[in-house]
Protein backbone atom coordinates (compact mmCIF):
# COMPACT_ATOMS: atom_id res chain seq x y z
CA UNK A 1 0.00 0.00 0.00
CA UNK A 2 1.20 3.77 -1.04
CA UNK A 3 1.70 5.66 2.18
CA UNK A 4 1.70 9.14 2.73
CA UNK A 5 4.85 9.59 4.41
CA UNK A 6 6.33 7.48 1.23
CA UNK A 7 4.41 10.04 -1.36
CA UNK A 8 5.71 13.07 0.75
CA UNK A 9 9.70 11.39 0.77
CA UNK A 10 9.61 11.26 -2.56
CA UNK A 11 7.97 14.62 -3.44
CA UNK A 12 10.98 15.55 -1.20
CA UNK A 13 13.34 13.67 -3.30
CA UNK A 14 12.31 15.58 -6.26
CA UNK A 15 14.13 18.77 -4.89
CA UNK A 16 17.53 17.83 -6.08
CA UNK A 17 16.13 16.81 -9.77
CA UNK A 18 17.14 19.14 -12.55
CA UNK A 19 13.06 20.00 -13.17
CA UNK A 20 12.54 20.95 -9.65
CA UNK A 21 15.55 23.38 -9.66
CA UNK A 22 14.05 25.00 -13.26
CA UNK A 23 10.76 25.27 -11.36
CA UNK A 24 11.95 26.82 -8.39
CA UNK A 25 14.36 29.09 -10.52
CA UNK A 26 11.71 30.16 -12.61
CA UNK A 27 9.12 30.94 -9.47
CA UNK A 28 12.55 33.11 -8.40
CA UNK A 29 13.02 34.81 -11.90
CA UNK A 30 8.93 35.92 -11.41
CA UNK A 31 9.04 37.46 -8.22
CA UNK A 32 12.32 39.27 -9.06
CA UNK A 33 10.48 40.11 -12.32
CA UNK A 34 7.07 41.41 -10.30
CA UNK A 35 9.33 43.46 -7.96
CA UNK A 36 11.18 45.37 -10.81
CA UNK A 37 10.91 48.68 -11.58
CA UNK A 38 11.25 50.25 -15.07
CA UNK A 39 12.49 54.08 -15.52
CA UNK A 40 9.93 55.97 -17.76
CA UNK A 41 11.97 57.69 -20.69
CA UNK A 42 11.56 61.22 -20.22
CA UNK A 43 11.09 61.44 -24.00
CA UNK A 44 9.36 58.41 -26.76
CA UNK A 45 12.03 55.70 -27.43
CA UNK A 46 11.19 54.69 -30.89
CA UNK A 47 12.53 51.40 -31.93
CA UNK A 48 13.22 49.65 -34.84
CA UNK A 49 13.56 45.93 -34.79
CA UNK A 50 15.49 44.84 -37.95
CA UNK A 51 16.96 41.88 -39.86
CA UNK A 52 16.93 41.38 -43.20
CA UNK A 53 16.70 37.64 -42.53
CA UNK A 54 13.55 36.03 -42.30
CA UNK A 55 12.60 34.03 -38.92
CA UNK A 56 15.45 35.14 -36.35
CA UNK A 57 12.61 36.52 -34.39
CA UNK A 58 11.87 40.03 -35.03
CA UNK A 59 8.27 39.87 -34.82
CA UNK A 60 8.23 38.23 -31.73
CA UNK A 61 10.35 39.95 -30.36
CA UNK A 62 8.68 43.48 -31.34
CA UNK A 63 5.71 42.03 -29.76
CA UNK A 64 6.88 40.74 -26.32
CA UNK A 65 8.78 43.61 -25.73
CA UNK A 66 6.15 45.61 -26.14
CA UNK A 67 3.79 43.92 -24.23
CA UNK A 68 6.76 43.18 -21.54
CA UNK A 69 7.00 47.02 -20.70
CA UNK A 70 2.98 47.56 -20.80
CA UNK A 71 2.92 45.02 -18.45
CA UNK A 72 5.35 46.58 -16.12
CA UNK A 73 2.62 49.92 -16.62
CA UNK A 74 4.90 51.80 -20.16
CA UNK A 75 2.68 52.99 -22.43
CA UNK A 76 3.74 51.66 -26.08
CA UNK A 77 2.92 51.53 -29.78
CA UNK A 78 3.76 48.54 -32.06
CA UNK A 79 3.29 50.04 -35.52
CA UNK A 80 3.44 46.53 -37.89
CA UNK A 81 5.41 48.00 -40.94
CA UNK A 82 5.15 44.19 -42.68
CA UNK A 83 3.10 43.44 -45.08
CA UNK A 84 2.49 39.70 -43.79
CA UNK A 85 0.95 41.54 -40.63
CA UNK A 86 2.55 39.14 -38.26
CA UNK A 87 2.84 41.54 -35.35
CA UNK A 88 -0.79 42.56 -36.12
CA UNK A 89 -2.34 39.08 -35.65
CA UNK A 90 -0.20 38.18 -32.61
CA UNK A 91 -1.69 41.20 -30.78
CA UNK A 92 -4.86 40.36 -31.69
CA UNK A 93 -5.97 43.17 -34.30
CA UNK A 94 -7.93 43.12 -36.89
CA UNK A 95 -5.87 43.58 -40.36
CA UNK A 96 -7.93 42.31 -43.20
CA UNK A 97 -8.48 44.38 -46.58
CA UNK A 98 -10.92 46.64 -45.03
CA UNK A 99 -9.53 47.46 -42.22
CA UNK A 100 -7.12 51.22 -42.02
CA UNK A 101 -3.30 50.93 -40.91
CA UNK A 102 -0.09 51.55 -41.72
CA UNK A 103 -0.76 51.43 -46.22
CA UNK A 104 -3.46 54.67 -45.64
CA UNK A 105 -0.54 56.76 -43.38
CA UNK A 106 2.02 56.02 -45.84
CA UNK A 107 0.42 56.25 -49.31
CA UNK A 108 -2.59 58.06 -48.20
CA UNK A 109 -1.48 60.75 -45.44
CA UNK A 110 -3.70 59.37 -42.93
CA UNK A 111 -2.61 60.62 -39.87
CA UNK A 112 -1.12 58.09 -37.44
CA UNK A 113 -3.80 58.54 -34.91
CA UNK A 114 -6.32 57.67 -37.51
CA UNK A 115 -5.52 53.92 -37.28
CA UNK A 116 -4.07 53.22 -34.09
CA UNK A 117 -6.07 49.99 -32.14
CA UNK A 118 -5.87 48.65 -28.68
CA UNK A 119 -4.51 45.57 -27.88
CA UNK A 120 -7.63 43.16 -26.66
CA UNK A 121 -6.04 41.15 -24.35
CA UNK A 122 -3.71 44.23 -22.45
CA UNK A 123 -3.92 48.08 -20.91
CA UNK A 124 -1.41 50.01 -22.28
CA UNK A 125 -0.88 48.41 -25.40
CA UNK A 126 -1.36 49.77 -29.02
CA UNK A 127 -1.13 48.84 -32.12
CA UNK A 128 -1.27 50.08 -35.77
CA UNK A 129 -1.78 47.18 -38.10
CA UNK A 130 -0.53 46.10 -41.74
CA UNK A 131 -3.18 44.76 -44.09
CA UNK A 132 -1.79 43.06 -47.53
CA UNK A 133 -2.35 46.38 -49.35
CA UNK A 134 0.96 46.99 -47.65
CA UNK A 135 2.38 45.31 -50.14
CA UNK A 136 2.16 47.84 -53.08
CA UNK A 137 3.39 50.84 -50.62
CA UNK A 138 6.80 50.90 -51.92
CA UNK A 139 5.94 50.57 -55.54
CA UNK A 140 3.15 53.41 -55.15
CA UNK A 141 5.68 55.53 -52.87
CA UNK A 142 8.14 55.38 -55.71
CA UNK A 143 5.49 56.48 -58.16
CA UNK A 144 4.23 59.35 -56.44
CA UNK A 145 6.84 61.11 -53.72
CA UNK A 146 9.76 63.10 -54.78
CA UNK A 147 12.99 61.43 -54.24
CA UNK A 148 13.46 63.55 -51.30
CA UNK A 149 10.23 62.63 -49.76
CA UNK A 150 9.58 58.99 -49.83
CA UNK A 151 12.42 58.19 -47.28
CA UNK A 152 10.55 60.05 -44.41
CA UNK A 153 7.00 59.75 -44.52
CA UNK A 154 6.90 57.02 -41.65
CA UNK A 155 8.94 59.78 -39.58
CA UNK A 156 6.67 62.56 -40.45
CA UNK A 157 3.59 60.84 -39.11
CA UNK A 158 5.02 59.39 -35.99
CA UNK A 159 6.15 63.03 -35.31
CA UNK A 160 3.09 64.85 -36.24
CA UNK A 161 1.26 62.15 -34.25
CA UNK A 162 3.82 63.08 -30.86
CA UNK A 163 3.25 66.82 -30.80
CA UNK A 164 -0.39 66.49 -31.17
CA UNK A 165 -0.96 63.27 -28.73
CA UNK A 166 -1.96 64.20 -25.47
CA UNK A 167 -0.85 61.18 -24.07
CA UNK A 168 2.40 60.41 -25.90
CA UNK A 169 3.41 56.75 -26.36
CA UNK A 170 6.67 55.62 -23.81
CA UNK A 171 8.04 53.25 -26.82
CA UNK A 172 7.25 52.48 -30.02
CA UNK A 173 8.23 49.59 -31.93
CA UNK A 174 8.38 49.33 -35.42
CA UNK A 175 8.27 45.65 -36.76
CA UNK A 176 10.17 45.64 -40.05
CA UNK A 177 9.66 43.26 -43.25
CA UNK A 178 13.08 40.95 -43.88
CA UNK A 179 14.33 42.97 -46.69
CA UNK A 180 16.10 46.55 -46.88
CA UNK A 181 13.68 48.43 -49.21
CA UNK A 182 11.57 51.42 -48.92
CA UNK A 183 9.59 49.95 -45.78
CA UNK A 184 13.09 49.42 -43.67
CA UNK A 185 14.52 52.71 -44.52
CA UNK A 186 11.49 54.95 -43.63
CA UNK A 187 12.14 52.61 -40.15
CA UNK A 188 15.24 53.47 -39.65
CA UNK A 189 14.97 57.32 -40.52
CA UNK A 190 11.33 57.47 -37.73
CA UNK A 191 13.76 55.47 -35.39
CA UNK A 192 16.50 57.08 -32.83
CA UNK A 193 17.51 53.47 -32.20
CA UNK A 194 17.93 49.72 -34.42
CA UNK A 195 17.39 46.50 -32.31
CA UNK A 196 18.86 43.16 -34.09
CA UNK A 197 17.18 40.12 -33.08
CA UNK A 198 19.98 37.20 -33.75
CA UNK A 199 18.80 33.65 -33.96
CA UNK A 200 21.66 31.48 -32.04
CA UNK A 201 21.65 29.19 -35.31
CA UNK A 202 24.69 28.63 -37.60
CA UNK A 203 24.06 31.70 -40.09
CA UNK A 204 23.26 33.45 -37.32
CA UNK A 205 25.81 36.41 -38.35
CA UNK A 206 25.39 35.87 -41.98
CA UNK A 207 24.42 39.29 -43.60
CA UNK A 208 24.80 40.85 -40.54
CA UNK A 209 28.09 43.07 -42.00
CA UNK A 210 25.43 44.54 -44.59
CA UNK A 211 23.06 45.21 -42.22
CA UNK A 212 25.59 47.17 -40.34
CA UNK A 213 27.01 48.92 -43.41
CA UNK A 214 22.75 49.74 -44.15
CA UNK A 215 22.59 51.66 -40.59
CA UNK A 216 26.11 53.38 -41.39
CA UNK A 217 24.47 54.82 -44.30
CA UNK A 218 21.36 56.14 -43.31
CA UNK A 219 23.44 57.45 -40.16
CA UNK A 220 25.81 59.80 -42.78
CA UNK A 221 22.48 60.66 -45.25
CA UNK A 222 18.93 60.15 -43.63
CA UNK A 223 19.13 60.21 -39.75
CA UNK A 224 22.57 61.23 -37.91
CA UNK A 225 20.94 60.62 -34.76
CA UNK A 226 19.99 56.53 -35.22
CA UNK A 227 22.25 53.99 -33.20
CA UNK A 228 22.72 50.42 -32.75
CA UNK A 229 21.56 50.46 -29.14
CA UNK A 230 20.24 46.87 -28.95
CA UNK A 231 21.24 42.85 -29.81
CA UNK A 232 18.93 40.23 -28.61
CA UNK A 233 19.73 36.63 -28.42
CA UNK A 234 16.64 34.68 -29.66
CA UNK A 235 15.66 31.09 -30.03
CA UNK A 236 18.16 29.96 -27.77
CA UNK A 237 18.96 26.27 -27.66
CA UNK A 238 21.22 25.40 -24.58
CA UNK A 239 21.19 21.83 -25.36
CA UNK A 240 23.27 23.02 -28.35
CA UNK A 241 27.38 23.46 -28.67
CA UNK A 242 26.81 25.67 -31.43
CA UNK A 243 23.82 28.56 -29.54
CA UNK A 244 26.67 28.98 -26.88
CA UNK A 245 29.29 29.54 -29.77
CA UNK A 246 26.95 32.26 -31.25
CA UNK A 247 26.07 33.67 -28.35
CA UNK A 248 29.74 34.42 -27.15
CA UNK A 249 30.91 35.18 -30.96
CA UNK A 250 28.14 38.23 -31.12
CA UNK A 251 28.71 39.14 -27.45
CA UNK A 252 32.09 39.20 -28.49
CA UNK A 253 31.61 41.84 -31.27
CA UNK A 254 28.76 43.94 -29.66
CA UNK A 255 29.77 43.84 -25.65
CA UNK A 256 27.90 46.66 -25.21
CA UNK A 257 24.83 46.28 -26.98
CA UNK A 258 23.55 42.72 -26.67
CA UNK A 259 22.01 42.24 -23.65
CA UNK A 260 22.31 40.04 -20.64
CA UNK A 261 18.90 38.07 -20.99
CA UNK A 262 18.93 35.48 -23.63
CA UNK A 263 15.42 34.36 -25.20
CA UNK A 264 15.16 30.76 -25.15
CA UNK A 265 13.64 28.68 -27.89
CA UNK A 266 10.14 27.70 -26.36
CA UNK A 267 7.00 26.15 -27.58
CA UNK A 268 4.79 28.66 -25.90
CA UNK A 269 6.30 31.66 -27.90
CA UNK A 270 5.81 29.83 -31.05
CA UNK A 271 1.73 28.59 -29.98
CA UNK A 272 1.25 32.44 -28.80
CA UNK A 273 0.08 33.98 -31.67
CA UNK A 274 -2.35 31.49 -33.39
CA UNK A 275 -4.13 32.13 -29.98
CA UNK A 276 -3.84 36.32 -30.84
CA UNK A 277 -1.54 37.04 -27.97
CA UNK A 278 2.03 37.70 -26.96
CA UNK A 279 3.26 35.01 -24.70
CA UNK A 280 3.23 36.80 -21.65
CA UNK A 281 -0.66 37.02 -21.75
CA UNK A 282 -0.99 33.11 -23.43
CA UNK A 283 1.46 31.71 -20.50
CA UNK A 284 2.50 33.87 -17.59
CA UNK A 285 4.93 31.35 -16.61
CA UNK A 286 6.62 29.89 -19.29
CA UNK A 287 10.50 30.28 -19.81
CA UNK A 288 9.85 32.49 -23.03
CA UNK A 289 7.53 34.48 -20.66
CA UNK A 290 10.16 35.32 -18.06
CA UNK A 291 12.86 35.91 -20.74
CA UNK A 292 10.92 38.18 -22.74
CA UNK A 293 9.50 40.21 -19.80
CA UNK A 294 13.29 40.28 -18.05
CA UNK A 295 14.60 41.92 -21.60
CA UNK A 296 12.42 44.54 -21.36
CA UNK A 297 13.44 45.34 -18.04
CA UNK A 298 16.70 45.31 -18.93
CA UNK A 299 15.89 47.29 -22.16
CA UNK A 300 14.07 50.23 -20.20
CA UNK A 301 16.64 50.25 -17.56
CA UNK A 302 19.48 50.49 -19.71
CA UNK A 303 18.24 53.68 -21.02
CA UNK A 304 18.29 55.54 -24.29
N1 LIG B 1 11.93 31.91 -28.68
C1 LIG B 1 11.25 31.22 -29.58
N2 LIG B 1 10.98 29.90 -29.36
C2 LIG B 1 10.30 29.19 -30.28
N3 LIG B 1 9.81 29.68 -31.44
C3 LIG B 1 10.06 30.98 -31.71
C4 LIG B 1 10.77 31.82 -30.79
N4 LIG B 1 10.85 33.06 -31.34
C5 LIG B 1 10.21 33.00 -32.52
N5 LIG B 1 9.73 31.76 -32.75
C6 LIG B 1 8.99 31.30 -33.94
O1 LIG B 1 9.86 31.38 -35.05
C7 LIG B 1 9.18 31.85 -36.21
C8 LIG B 1 9.84 33.13 -36.71
O2 LIG B 1 9.73 34.15 -35.72
P1 LIG B 1 9.28 35.62 -36.12
O3 LIG B 1 9.26 36.42 -34.88
O4 LIG B 1 8.03 35.59 -36.93
O5 LIG B 1 10.52 36.06 -37.01
P2 LIG B 1 10.65 37.24 -38.08
O6 LIG B 1 9.68 38.31 -37.71
O7 LIG B 1 12.08 37.67 -37.95
O8 LIG B 1 10.37 36.65 -39.42
C9 LIG B 1 7.73 32.06 -35.78
O9 LIG B 1 7.01 30.92 -36.11
C10 LIG B 1 7.83 32.21 -34.27
O10 LIG B 1 6.65 31.83 -33.62
MG1 LIG C 1 8.17 39.22 -38.85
Amino acid sequence: MFHVEQFSNSIAGMDDTPLARELANNTQRLSAIAAATVKTPSKTRIFTISNQKGGVGKTTTAVNLAAGLAQKGLKVLVIDLDPQGNASTALGIEHHGEVSGIYEVLTESAPLSSVIRKSPSMENLYCVPATIDLAGAEMEMIATLAESDRNHVLRLAIEGFLQSASVKPDYIFIDCPPSLGLLTINAFTAANEVLIPIQCEYYALEGLSQLLRNIQLIQKHLNPNLQLSTILLTMFDNRTKLAGQVADDVRDHFPEQTLKTVIPRSVRVAEAPSFQQPVITYDKTSPGTIAYLEAAIELANRGA
